[in-house]
């Protein structure tokens, strides 16, 4: 994965937390994030007027809009500031659009995440190809305020809307084979470039994992939607994997299909370094990377003059919930 660490993102002040604390009033737009400075390594993006929220117009079909408006409040505590939407939108990692943190934002307006189907298969009694639309009827959509750390070791905390997969996984009736959960990711190159890119080292297309009782956990969520609105396609677009107690490159983008499996399936970056990234991908601190530590982590927004460090927790706050899930496991060996 590539690792860039100096002032990729201009300083700039955190919203406090006061103005966050009503959902409502950040989707009515009565939220704005404060001004953003100029560093050498800024997105342009990063460098526009303070946005408010509520002028945002992300495409998406009604229905959707309306379902995310709709959205249930958020049931976890974060006392955290969240981090701001430019910054969530314009700092991305998506290697279908390219390497840079900028790439995402730039380019993957190309995508068209609708009309979208997902495929559900593998040890399902009831699989299928389903719409997007259909996917979500009945769902009652929830905001979930959650950290997001990164493997590279900056962060994020993101107000995304979805929904529990447990409960989509109850609709399609596993089977007792069922023992993990596949995940892949769209492959089209015509509105994916970095797909048709001769330097890429992923063999495409993207592909995640979960134990099928990571899946099943309260916490673990598919998101369509983030600060209220649909969610952009820099982040994922229409659908995508947010699993909080691990690194983000377990939050596979733009899901298509859904599989069930016995055996453990292959993931994209445990296939391309395992000594470096493993198919748990537990938050850590005290499991470094083979090339950096993983105590501390860059909170965004974050850059030369004000780094914004702060120390990384255990399962990335999350133990409470999450370590009876590993009590036998020793975490050095299943990173
Ligand atoms: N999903 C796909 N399909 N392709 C990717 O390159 N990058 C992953 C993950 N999901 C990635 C992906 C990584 S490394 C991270 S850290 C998160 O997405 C970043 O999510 P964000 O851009 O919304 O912050």
């Amino acid at each position: 994965m590539l690792i860039k660490h100096s002032g990729d993102i201009p300083s700039s002040e955190i919203t406090p937390e006061a103005i966050y604390n009503s959902r409502r009033d950040f989707m009515r737009g009565a939220m704005s994030v404060a001004a953003l400075g100029v560093g050498s390594f800024a997105a342009p993006g990063l460098m526009a007027a303070p946005t408010n929220i509520g002028d945002i117009e992300v495409k998406g079909p009604d229905w959707l809009k309306q379902q995310i408006a709709s959205a249930n409040a958020n049931k976890e505590k974060v006392t955290e500031a969240l981090t701001p939407y430019e910054h969530i939108t314009g700092y991305n990692n998506f290697y279908e659009y390219g390497y840079d943190k900028t790439d995402p934002a730039a380019k993957a307006h190309v995508l068209k995440p609708h009309p979208w189907t997902v495929e559900i298969a593998g040890e399902i009694a009831r699989p299928g190809t389903f719409a997007l639309e259909d996917l979500l009827k009945g769902i009652t959509l929830e905001e979930r305020v959650y950290r997001l750390r990164c493997v590279e070791a900056w962060s994020m905390v993101v107000p995304w809307v979805g929904f529990s997969l447990a409960d989509l996984i109850k609709r399609v009736e596993p089977t007792s084979k069922a023992k993990y959960v596949a995940f892949t990711t769209l492959e089209r190159p015509s509105e994916m470039p970095g797909q048709k890119s001769s330097f890429s080292t992923i063999d495409w297309p993207y592909r995640e994992g979960l134990r099928m009782d990571e899946a099943m956990h309260p916490l673990t969520i598919l998101a369509v939607g983030l600060y209220g609105k649909v969610l952009p396609n820099q982040n994922g677009a229409p659908l995508r994997l947010v699993v909080p107690w691990k690194y983000g490159f377990k939050y596979i983008k733009s899901i298509v299909k859904i599989e069930f499996t016995e055996k453990q399936p292959k993931t994209t970056w445990s296939m391309i370094a395992p000594d470096e990234y493993g198919f748990y991908a537990n938050v850590n601190p005290q499991v470094s990377h083979p090339r950096w530590s993983q105590a501390e982590e860059r909170r965004l927004p974050s850059g030369l003059l004000r780094p914004n460090i702060v120390p990384t927790q255990l399962f990335n706050g999350y133990a409470e919930q999450v370590a009876h899930l590993y009590k036998d496991m020793d975490l050095r060996k299943f990173y």
